[in-house]
């Protein structure tokens, strides 16, 4: 029997052969939410009152162990029984407990099993002490008792890195005793108490493991690796400070001095940034037309242009398990295109993310590099990634509406190019959408699925299901000029541009970006992915751009030199001969000083609280108007796309989180403040007076939407 008698709703206690059975039962993932803890808490006390059970095995029903607290609980009075002691009590027991763990036994969860006396997992489990990521830490017994058991290094790798690990290093690591074959975490576990019971083993704590010395050095060199990485974000850092304390102190103590740091990173911003993070990542996939409308199978697919972003494109769907038909436009570039894949996924073989083997295997079974549209007939989706030219694009989609079969769908990665009339040159636009990946398309996690006028709702679903297969996260984007992320990434970049003409460095804007937190500040982003992309697009709207726009010159003038970034060694940054990192150019900045004499701009002084204050302004106010008129769902659909495709900073939980952090009046007190010198680029968005003026936030919209 599955179960037995109810101890509370979510844990059932039941004894099989002598064995106590303990059964986490709350759906989706086990969280530990007060109905968890107290179950687990009165069915310890019952095993230990308990004169028929000799052992105890605790295991979660359903598709994993215990994943972690309930997130959802975090930033609420906690209720009790605390976590802590239920797991205190667990490792007091005096007859021994098992953990039997499966899926992903994470955060809380594995802090239970680390309380707990034995540890099996099945080989599929995986475990991880993920805290860091929502901008805490372990804070029920994880940094005191993983260090006892893995020592040191391994622990301060695994907590402060938030990574998960599979089974087989979780048995290096010392974290399980044993990895057991099959799918049944609960048989696992009860086979594993009936060999403990004919072994006569004994309860074991974790906290009675001497941790050993202090390696002193070992956490100071830990502390200065985690704080150049962490960018600004405090969890990591403070993580040490509690896994050392498991050397300083004995074990009580460090549990009080783990709970203390954990009480604080829990008040913090920057955990209220993560978990709104955690969140909205999950919360884009909820779009309109889900449960509308089935997906289309997705099991071949067609790509059309190797380039850059094609050849990304494939690799990510190879490893996604989709078999992959390449089109280019001669034999030369084709073979070109099966280079580039090859050389992608020979990286992956040395980051040891596949093996030679499958490497082999996608090569010679998955993947053709071909010129003939004809191979795509049978295809299921066809993503085009030729040159960004409509003309280029129209001739490409009425080639494969010719060959294509009824049904499939026909999606093209243009950055800013208008959806529709893309859709208009088929004869099928329901079955035509915008699939815009970012570069490396293998790498970077974020997919726009951006629905033209005519999309059909189950086109859409299966971009969703696209992205899930590729690990991706899919936001939802209408069609525009950029759709939501290069929409914003051209009106901020204009604000950082007039900033240049108004007397700021390239230099000094990227260097207060970075410290904001992102990766890199938008000039070296610029020099990155290659000027001259941005100049074609500038060339492309000059016909049509408004006569009120401020235009700044200084990106033009470089590439009129053919300083295209990176790859032609200069840029706004000067890079010397292999280097990734440029050095500031005085060349630039006499450019710079000439544009703003031609003009008669008087140069003046910026600090980077301005700076950060007009870049995130403009950022906030076209992200309003994303979501004014609807071409993105909800303000968090923004957050997802700026925080997984462009660097925003994730303990900030992107721009519309942080605007209602720093309160929409002093932003639009800002706006109003800038509009007086440009009104065409500075008037607030309506959406954002709107709110501002009723004392609204964007985070009441996400929840009404
Ligand atoms: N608390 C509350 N809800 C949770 C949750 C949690 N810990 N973990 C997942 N969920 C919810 C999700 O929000 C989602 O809800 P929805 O269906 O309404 O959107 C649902 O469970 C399913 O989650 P996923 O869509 O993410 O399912 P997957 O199968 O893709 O992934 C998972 C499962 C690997 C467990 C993933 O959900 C995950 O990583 N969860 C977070 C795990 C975590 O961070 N645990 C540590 C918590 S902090 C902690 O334990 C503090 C302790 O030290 C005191
Ligand atoms: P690229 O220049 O690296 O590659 C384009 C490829 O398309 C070339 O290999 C070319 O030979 C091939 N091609 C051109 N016309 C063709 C045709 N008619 N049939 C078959 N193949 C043809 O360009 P990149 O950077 O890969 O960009 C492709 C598309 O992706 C563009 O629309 C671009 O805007 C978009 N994009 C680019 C991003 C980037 O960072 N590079 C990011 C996201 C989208």
């Amino acid at each position: 029997m599955l179960g037995g008698s109810p101890v509370t709703e979510p844990v059932r206690y039941s004894v099989e052969d002598g064995i106590a059975l303990i059964a986490v039962d709350n759906p989706p993932v086990n969280a530990l939410s007060q109905a968890v803890r107290a179950g687990l808490d009165a069915a310890i006390a019952r095993f230990a009152e308990d004169g028929e059970a000799r052992i105890a095995v605790i295991y979660g029903v359903g598709r994993t162990f215990i994943a972690g607290a309930d997130i959802r609980e975090f930033g609420k009075p906690m209720a009790e029984p605390f976590l802590p002691d239920v797991i205190n009590r667990i490792e007091a027991s005096e007859k021994p407990v098992v953990a039997a763990l499966h899926g992903t036994a994470l955060g809380g969860g594995l802090e239970v099993a680390l309380g707990c006396h034995y540890r099996v997992i099945l080989a599929s489990g995986r475990v991880g002490l993920p805290e860091v990521t929502l901008g805490i830490l372990p804070g029920a017994g994880g940094t005191q008792r993983l260090p006892r058991l893995s020592g040191a290094e391994a622990a301060l790798d695994l907590i402060t890195s938030g990574r998960q690990v599979g089974a087989q290093e979780a048995d290096w690591l010392n974290i399980v005793d044993y990895v057991a074959e099959g799918e049944d975490a609960r048989a696992a576990g009860l086979e594993f108490a009936r060999r403990l019971l004919v072994e006569e083993c004994r309860a074991r704590r974790t906290g009675e493991i001497d941790p050993g010395t202090k390696d002193a050095e070992l956490f100071t060199s830990w502390r200065e690796t985690v704080s150049r990485r962490a960018r600004g974000q405090l969890s990591p850092v403070v993580a040490i400070d509690a896994i050392e304390a498991a050397y300083d102190l004995p074990l009580a103590d460090g549990l009080v001095r783990e709970r203390s740091l954990f009480t604080e990173l829990m008040g913090s911003d920057q955990r209220a940034g993560l978990i709104h993070a955690f969140f909205a990542e999950r919360a884009v996939a909820k779009i309109p037309e889900a449960g509308t409308a089935t997906p289309r199978d997705l099991a071949r697919i067609g790509i059309i242009g190797g380039g850059t972003m094609g050849s990304g494109i494939a690799v990510a769907a190879l490893a996604g398990g989709l078999t992959v038909t390449l089109i280019e436009r001669d034999a030369d570039s084709a073979e070109r295109a099966r280079s580039l894949v090859e050389k992608l996924l020979n990286d992956g073989v040395r980051r040891g993310k596949m093996s030679e083997a499958r490497r082999d295997a996608l090569l010679a079974d998955a993947f053709a590099a071909v010129t003939d549209y004809e191979a795509l007939a049978s295809a299921d989706l066809v993503i085009e990634a030729v040159f960004e030219d409509m003309a280029v694009k129209k001739e490409v989609f009425a080639r494969l509406d010719a060959v294509c079969r009824p049904g499939a769908i026909l999606a093209t990665n243009t950055s800013y190019l208008d959806v529709d009339e893309i859709a208009a040159s088929t004869s099928r636009p329901a079955d035509v959408i915008g699939f815009h990946f970012f570069s490396p398309a293998h790498v970077m996690r974020l997919l726009e699925v951006v629905v033209g006028d005519k999309t059909s709702a189950d086109v859409v679903v299966t971009g969703f299901a696209l992205a899930k297969k590729l690990k991706k996260i899919a936001v939802r984007a209408g069609v525009c000029d950029g759709f939501i992320g290069n929409r914003l990434l051209n009106a901020y970049r204009k604000a950082a541009d007039y900033m240049v003409e108004d007397g700021a460095s390239p230099y000094e804007i990227d260097a207060a970006l970075v410290a904001f937190g992102f990766p890199m500040g938008p000039f070296a982003v610029s020099d990155l992915a290659g000027l001259d992309i941005a100049w074609a697009g500038r060339k492309r709207r000059a016909a049509t751009r408004d006569p009120r726009e401020r235009v700044v010159g200084v990106a033009d003038r470089l590439c009129e030199r053919g300083w295209f970034g990176q790859k032609t060694g200069r840029g706004y940054y000067l890079y010397e001969e292999g280097a990734r990192r440029g050095k500031p150019d005085p060349e630039v900045e006499a450019i710079i000083a000439a544009e703003r004499t031609e003009k008669g701009i008087v140069p003046r002084s910026f600090d980077s609280e301005e700076i950060l204050r007009r870049y995130m302004a403009a950022m906030i106010n076209e992200a309003a108007k994303i979501v004014e008129e609807g071409i993105a769902l909800r303000p968090l659909d923004v957050d997802v796309t700026m925080l997984s495709g462009y660097g925003f900073p994730r303990w900030r939980g992107g721009p519309m989180h942080y605007a209602d952090k720093v309160g929409l009046d002093t932003i639009l007190a800002d706006l109003r403040s800038f509009a007086e010198e440009d009104p065409y680029f500075w008037t607030p968005a309506r959406l954002l007076v709107d709110l501002a003026e009723r004392g609204g936030t964007f985070a009441d919209l996400n929840k009404s939407a």
